[in-house]
């Protein structure tokens, strides 16, 4: 029998201009796991943290990833996962991809590493796809990996790593507002017209150019999206007003938070993101909707062991 306790961040997908393409990593915040290996051939997924789970494994993101990494190295084994720590799920942060990041970092690691990185992604893509019905890695990259992510390509997936220039902070603010991911992915339009898809490359070499260069303006003015968020801001009360006074208080940018309801602020300063947040929450508080604000850092570290047993 063998233990592994493993954490996995929270993470912000998309980064304004790159659906499905960029994310980032966030320091502190994430789930931990506890994954037991023994002799045998089963699943079973106890939930220890704070946050209601359903009790059917076939709904929980772990198993898709546990099984799809079993197949991979083609063996069995009896696996019996511990939810220690939970990002509340819908709260736009990556909560399903620190699961699935998680659960296959931690297979990883009790089988001898015989996966690669992009290998780990791809299980926990498996997780991704149960919850929003899309394959989709740009939470569940930045989960396993850390810092900020470029997806070049999924067939077959090509996975870069971006600078993280100076000391960037994110605030984010989750509202209370309901919006599952499928339905924001699927009120998307299947095609973009040529004018935007123009604007939206522009500013995806723009992003990249700025995190290399450390140019921060750069890197502001391209977190601009012309491809997701103009069909889900409307799920959002406000938002191009919040928008402006966000950017007023001195952040970068501010975007949805992956397929949303959750808004971040990126700032490059502490102090800039506290303002930041205090920003977003002043706002939801006058729509009369509750929100939780968090400022964190963005981090380059992503899944790692916190703890084995043999
Ligand atoms: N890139 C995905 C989307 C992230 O925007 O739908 C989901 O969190």
């Amino acid at each position: 029998m063998k233990k592994v306790r493993v954490f996995a961040p929270a993470s912000i997908a998309n980064m304004g201009c790159g659906f499905d393409v960029i994310g980032l990593a966030l320091d502190e915040v994430g789930d931990i796991l506890e994954i037991t290996q023994s002799e045998g051939d089963g699943l079973t997924i106890t939930n220890r943290s704070n946050v209601p789970l359903p009790d059917d494994i076939e709904k929980n993101v772990i198993t898709p990833v546990v099984r799809s990494f079993l197949r991979r190295i083609g063996k069995t084994a009896q696996i019996d996962v511990c939810i220690c720590e939970k990002i509340f799920p819908g709260s736009g942060i990556g909560s399903s991809a620190a699961s699935s990041a998680a659960a296959a970092y931690g297979m990883n690691e009790l089988f001898g590493c015989p996966l690669s990185e992009e290998e780990l992604v791809l299980c926990a893509m498996e997780g991704e796809n149960l919850a929003s019905g899309g394959y989709h890695a740009d939470n569940a990259a930045p989960a396993l990996l850390g810092g900020i992510v470029l997806i070049r390509g999924y067939e077959p997936l090509d996975i870069v790593s971006l600078p993280v220039p100076g000391n960037f902070y994110c605030a984010v603010v989750h509202p209370d507002i309901v919006v599952a991911t499928k339905e924001a992915r699927e009120i998307l339009p299947k095609a973009v017209p040529m004018h935007d898809a123009v604007r939206q490359w522009g500013n995806v070499g723009g992003l990249v150019a700025g995190l290399y260069s450390g140019n921060i303006d750069l890197i502001g003015r391209s977190m601009q999206d012309f491809v997701a968020e103009p069909y889900r801001k409307q799920f959002i009360p406000g938002f191009d007003e919040l928008r402006k006074k966000v950017l007023d208080s001195g952040a970068l940018a501010m975007n949805i938070s992956g397929s949303g309801p959750s808004v971040f602020a990126l700032c490059d300063h502490k102090n800039k993101a506290n303002a930041a947040g205090w920003v977003l929450k002043q706002h939801f508080e006058s729509l009369g909707i509750h929100s939780n604000v968090y400022v964190v850092k963005v981090s380059n570290k992503g899944a790692k062991l916190t703890g084995i047993t043999i």
